[in-house]
C-alpha cells in the first residue's frame, strides 16, 4: 500500500463488538483477568491487564505508527506510545543508559533533552554527554568514547532547522557499538524515515504534526521489537508515562491526514520562507528548503520535503521582535508546533542552548514559526502588515 493509503487505513478495522467501522474509544484502565491469573506477571505488557501495561487505543495507535514509520513493511519493528514526546525521550535514556555510560548528542535539541543530558542524568545517575554539531559527522566520530552507549540526534533540529546525515551518523554509532536514536518530530514519517537510514530508534512528539490539531499530547518510540519491548518493560510499566486512551484516539484520528497536511505545511513554509528572505527588514531566515540553508543539499537528498518549520528574525532588538509578534493577527503567538494553525514563538533571554546556535541566531535572536495550513497568501499578508506596523 502507498503511504497515503496506509495513513488512512493502518491501525483501523471494524470493531467486532459493535460493527462500527472505526476503532472505538475504550476508556478503561483495567481489563478482565483470566480465570487463573496466577501465571500473569504484573510487569507484563502482552496480555490486556492495565492501561499502564498497554491498552486498546494505545495498541491501535502503535500499530499505525509502526506501519507509517516502516512504510507498510514492519518486519520486527514495533512502536511504544507514551504520554508526551519528552516521556518518550526520557524512556530512551532511562532504558538504554546506565551509570557510567556516555552519550553523544546534537548540541541543538529540544530543551528538555538538553537539560536531561547536561544536568539531570549526569547529576542523578553519573551519565555523561558530549554535545556536538551533529551536521558534521566527523564531530560525532571525534566525540565517541569507549563508554559511548548512545548517539542521539534531532533532525531537523528545534529551533535552528539544522539537518543531520542520519546514515553517516548511524555508521559511526554502530562502529562504536552504540545505538542511534533520532528525534524526527519535525520531519514525521512522511518526509524521512530514519530506520530506513540505519537509525535504531525513532522518537516523535506526537503532540506536533502526527496529531496535527493541537488538542492532545503524546510521544512514541519506534524501533526493533527487541528494543521497544525493553522500553515497555522498563520505562512504560515501571516509570509510568502511559498515554491516555483518549489522547491515543485523538492522535490516531489526526494521523489519518498526516501526508495531506505535510504537503500543505511544506508548500506554505516554502512560500513564507521565500517571502521573508526577500524582505530587507528580515535579518535572516533558516529553512531547509532555501538554497541559503547550510544543509539544503543534504535535506534535498535525504528528505522528501523540507517541512513546515522555520526560524527568522526581524532586523531590530528583542522589543522589535515582540512588537512584530504582537501585531500578527492570523499567526498565533504560542509554543508548540505542527498544528493546523500557524504558531510563532519568540524565545528570548533564557534559552540555555543559545550558545550553540549559528551566528545570525546569536546576533538577532529568533522567532520560531510553525507554518500552518492557512492560505499562504493570508499568512504572507499577515506577516507583511506586522512588518509594516513596525515602521516609524
Ligand atoms: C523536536 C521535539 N522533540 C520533542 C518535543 C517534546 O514533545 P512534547 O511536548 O510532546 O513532550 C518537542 C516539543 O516541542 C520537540 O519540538
Amino acid at each position: 500500500m502507498h503511504f497515503d493509503t496506509l495513513s488512512v487505513h493502518a491501525g483501523n478495522d471494524i470493531d467486532p463488538g459493535t460493527g462500527a467501522i472505526r476503532r472505538p474509544l475504550v476508556m478503561a484502565n483495567s481489563y478482565a483477568l483470566p480465570d487463573d491469573p496466577s501465571t500473569l506477571s504484573w510487569s507484563d505488557f502482552g496480555t490486556p491487564l492495565y492501561t499502564r501495561n498497554g491498552g486498546a487505543n494505545q495498541g491501535w495507535l502503535e500499530e499505525k505508527l509502526t506501519l507509517l514509520e516502516t512504510a507498510g513493511a514492519p518486519g520486527n519493528v514495533d512502536a511504544v506510545a507514551l504520554a508526551s514526546g519528552v516521556a518518550a525521550l526520557h524512556a530512551v535514556f532511562f532504558t538504554f543508559l546506565r551509570s557510567g555510560d556516555h552519550v553523544v548528542s546534537s548540541d541543538v535539541t529540544y530543551v528538555a533533552v538538553f537539560r536531561l543530558l547536561t544536568e539531570l542524568l549526569p547529576a542523578k545517575y553519573g551519565i555523561t554527554a558530549t554535545l556536538v554539531d551533529s551536521s558534521d559527522p566527523e564531530a560525532v566520530r571525534a566525540a565517541i568514547r569507549p563508554e559511548t552507549a548512545l548517539v542521539h540526534i534531532e533532525t531537523p533540529a528545534n529551533p535552528t532547522t539544522r539537518i543531520t546525515d542520519v546514515a553517516a551518523v548511524a555508521e559511526i554509532a554502530h562502529a562504536a557499538g552504540a545505538l542511534l536514536s533520532v528525534d524526527a518530530t519535525f520531519a514525521t514519517p512522511v518526509l524521512q524515515r530514519p530506520l530506513e537510514l540505519g537509525a535504531d530508534l525513532v522518537v516523535h512528539s506526537l503532540t506536533k504534526y502526527v496529531n496535527g490539531h493541537g488538542d492532545a499530547m503524546g510521544g512514541a518510540i519506534i524501533g526493533d521489537r527487541a528494543l521497544t519491548d525493553r522500553v515497555r518493560a522498563e520505562a512504560m510499566v515501571n516509570v509510568g508515562g502511559a498515554i491516555s486512551p483518549f489522547n491515543a484516539w485523538l492522535i490516531m484520528r489526526g494521523a489519518v491526514t498526516l501526508p495531506l497536511r505535510m504537503r500543505q505545511h511544506c508548500a506554505n513554509a516554502q512560500a513564507v520562507a521565500e517571502f521573508l528572505e526577500a524582505d530587507p527588514r528580515i535579518a535572516y531566515v533558516a529553512y531547509p528548503g532555501l538554497p541559503s540553508h547550510p544543509q539544503h543539499a543534504l535535506a534535498a537528498r535525504t528528505m522528501s520535503g523540507f517541512g513546515g518549520m522555520l526560524a527568522f528574525a526581524v532586523r531590530g532588538d528583542a522589543d522589535t521582535q515582540n512588537r512584530f509578534v504582537a501585531a500578527l493577527t492570523v499567526v498565533t503567538s504560542a509554543v508548540s508546533l505542527g498544528h493546523d494553525e500557524s504558531l510563532i514563538v519568540h524565545v528570548a533571554g533564557d534559552d540555555e542552548r543559545a550558545g550553540s546556535y549559528p551566528e545570525p541566531f546569536r546576533t538577532w535572536g529568533h522567532l520560531r514559526l510553525s507554518v500552518g495550513l492557512e492560505d499562504p497568501g493570508d499568512l504572507i499578508a499577515d506577516l507583511t502588515q506586522a512588518l509594516d506596523s513596525l515602521e516609524p
